[in-house]
């Protein structure tokens, strides 16, 4: 959403379900310690879901925040809370611990994690990654790790007459991390 105009791709999506629902999609992209450094996160949604009437016009609106600090995180989904179904983040690669519906009802996970093997550096070959930190100078192009993936992620249950969430759980299946079923 936050990317300059023009930018190929689109930051929000709505999709049509069943019966007529509808759910509102958008990535936005945080601002510390991320490059390259976009417009303002918290401004761009605002000026988005002000156009959408959470439980009318759209049934859920959905929000992948996709960011490096958990602090950004955190205060994006607080600013947000009740306005919309769900924050959740992303580019960690490594799912957090805090799956929770806020105060006024949108579910919230600091990052969902990656889909992809866990024996890496998120997700890379870690004998490459770890030559970039030891060695600090150019070494073999980060390749992705090819052992078993675990598919991570959150289920996510709402109410389509408010648009708040009822429920969160987290979901990781396959691979080196520990199963955890809905
Ligand atoms: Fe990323």
């Amino acid at each position: 959403m936050n990317y300059p105009d023009g930018t190929p791709g689109r930051g929000s999506y709505i999709h049509t379900l069943g019966g007529g629902r509808k759910i509102l999609i958008v990535n936005v992209m945080a601002r510390l310690f991320m490059e390259p450094v976009l417009d303002d996160p918290f401004a761009v949604t605002e000026k988005l879901i002000a156009q959408h009437r959470l439980g009318q016009t759209v049934q859920a609106i959905f929000i992948d925040f996709h960011g490096e600090t958990t602090s950004e995180k955190m205060a994006f989904a607080h600013v947000f809370d009740g306005r919309v179904s769900a924050v959740v983040g992303t580019h960690t690669h490594i799912p957090t611990a805090d799956a929770q519906i806020l105060p006024k009802g949108t579910a919230y996970q600091s990052d969902a994690g990656m889909c992809g093997d866990y024996d890496s550096v998120i997700g890379m070959k870690k004998e490459l990654a770890i030559w970039k930190f030891t060695r600090k100078i150019p070494g073999e192009r980060l390749a992705p790790a090819e052992g078993e993936a675990t598919i991570c992620g959150v289920l996510i249950t709402t109410d389509d007459a408010t648009g708040r969430a009822t429920s969160i759980e987290p979901l990781r299946i396959g691979g080196r991390l520990k199963q955890q079923l809905p």
